[in-house]
């Protein structure tokens, strides 16, 4: 029998620096919103990946809103911790945050959860992760609330789809109601 193994959230931690270059700018000058999405899907594999101890993939990734621009030239810290755990998926929490050296200004740029899922390298089927070794009230905290965040998510995902299956029943009907909407109906 196999033994069962728990890890603690410090172990797998990790914490990724980068500067904005000029490259990453869109044409507004400020960070294009793809370079920070990048980075966040690069951090939350590495932690995950750390924890499970082998290879993991994206199953999903909560909303991200950017509530600051990033500037060029700005120092970007993104802070990755796994929250909780269930069988087979982590749900990895990430903040990042920038940095302008020379007015020594520090702001929030956003935080999201994604959910990793740890696969076989064989079968490449989902396969069990190590367990949390929770070691203070702020991680039990941060446990608590992936676990509910995981039932969210599954209660959002039934409801879209039940709307979707409902939508396909009666799409034709729906489609007679775009009146007042931003679009303009094909012609004849
Ligand atoms: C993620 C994936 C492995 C799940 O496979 P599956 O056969 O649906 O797996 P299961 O239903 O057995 O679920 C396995 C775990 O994943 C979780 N999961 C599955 N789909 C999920 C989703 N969309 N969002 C969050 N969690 C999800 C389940 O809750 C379950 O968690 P648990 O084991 O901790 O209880 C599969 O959908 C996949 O390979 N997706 C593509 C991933 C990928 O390529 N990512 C990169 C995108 S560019």
């Amino acid at each position: 029998m196999s033994e069962v193994v728990f890890r603690t959230v410090k172990s797998s931690q990790v914490i990724l620096k980068e500067l904005m270059v000029p490259s990453y700018a869109n044409f507004g000058g400020k960070v294009h919103g793809g370079i920070i999405l990048s980075l966040m899907d690069k951090i939350a594999y590495t932690c995950a990946a750390t924890h499970a101890q082998g290879y993991c993939v994206t199953a999903s990734v909560d909303s991200v809103d950017f509530v600051n621009p990033v500037e060029v030239g700005e120092l970007l810290t993104l802070y990755a911790s796994v929250n909780y755990v269930g069988k087979s998926s982590m749900e990895v929490g990430i903040k990042v945050v920038s940095e302008d050296f020379k007015q020594g200004i520090v702001k929030h740029t956003n935080t999201s959860y994604f959910t990793m899922v740890a696969l076989d390298e064989e079968t490449r089927k989902p396969t069990p992760v190590a367990g949390l070794q929770l070691e203070d009230e702020e991680e039990m905290r941060r446990f608590v609330m992936g676990k509910l965040r995981k039932k969210l998510r599954r209660a959002h995902q039934k409801e879209i789809n039940d709307i979707r299956q409902a939508l396909d029943q009666d799409l034709s009907q729906a489609m007679t109601e775009l009146e007042g909407e931003n679009c303009l109906l094909p012609r004849g």
